[in-house]
């Protein structure tokens, strides 16, 4: 369970001042999938970095399973995998190297790292890639990499900026599949994504996030009755549209 209150966080800079997210609520359950939606700079991804302890909100509050992610981070970053649209792994380690490092930073046994290691690289079909140096792989194998390494301490709640970017629809779909597996197996599960077709399939309630508010929390089901259409890209667009971000004629 995620728990997100009321949170806001602004960058200032000399020149301007930037309300990234604005008084944003929102939870998410165990064995569901939540999504947030929104365009570039809608704050997607501060909102996920405030969960998963990187940054401070300003004001608000935010748990997970019961731990507060300010007073008490380390207990929140037992129970979470994340993974950022920024986090490039590159060198000269193999997969199955940083496995190790990232299970042996989170005091696992070996067995459990070894355990770990065979069921994520066969879950994300990565067993042709597992020796191979990080620097030589393909972007889609790097994804997979650093989706094994977010997940290697088997968290409860994982949580994905744009966990599907710059993947072919083969790999993309392994990793979908993959996360609704995870969600019927009861983790509590929140990706971020500009792609309709992605929160389509995925999730069971989606956030809509424009300049840093949340305009819309709902299911799929609740927003296509809602707005009287049968898929994600109308009613954004009449959201956008309401919210004066666009104007449709
Ligand atoms: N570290 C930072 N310093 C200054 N401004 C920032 C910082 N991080 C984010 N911002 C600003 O906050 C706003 C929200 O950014 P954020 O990265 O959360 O958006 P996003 O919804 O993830 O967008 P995208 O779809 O492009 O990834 C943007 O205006 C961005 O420029
Ligand atoms: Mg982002």
């Amino acid at each position: 369970m995620v728990k997100v209150e009321k949170i806001t966080k602004t960058f200032e800079s000399r020149r301007k001042k930037v309300v990234a997210v604005d008084s944003l609520s929102f939870s998410a359950e165990p064995k569901s999938i939540y999504g947030l939606l929104g365009p570039n700079g809608a704050g997607k991804t501060t909102t996920l970095r405030i969960i998963s302890t990187l940054l401070k909100p300003d004001r608000g509050k935010t748990s997970v399973m019961g731990f507060d992610c300010v007073v008490q981070p380390t207990e929140v970053r037992k129970r979470i995998g994340f993974l950022t649209s920024d986090m490039k792994l590159s060198g000269n380690l193999t997969p199955k190297e940083l496995l190790k490092f990232y299970g042996e930073l989170s005091h696992m046994r070996d067995t459990d790292i070894s355990r770990r290691t065979k069921e994520l690289s066969e879950y994300l079909d990565m067993n042709d890639f597992l020796d191979k140096r990080i620097g030589k792989l393909s972007t889609g194998m790097k994804q997979k990499a650093a989706i094994a390494v977010s997940l290697i301490h088997d968290p409860k709640v994982i949580i994905f900026d744009e966990p599907t970017n710059g993947l072919d629809i083969l790999t993309a779909r392994t990793v979908t599949d993959f996360l609704k597996d995870y969600r019927d197996q009861g983790k509590t599960i929140i990706i971020s994504t500009h792609i309709m077709s992605v929160a389509e399939k995925l999730c069971n309630r989606v956030g809509i996030i424009f300049k840093g508010r949340l305009v819309e929390d709902d299911t799929l089901e609740g927003l296509y009755e809602k707005f009287g259409e049968d898929n994600l890209e109308d009613v954004f667009f009449k959201i956008a549209d309401r919210e004066g971000v666009i104007e449709i004629v």
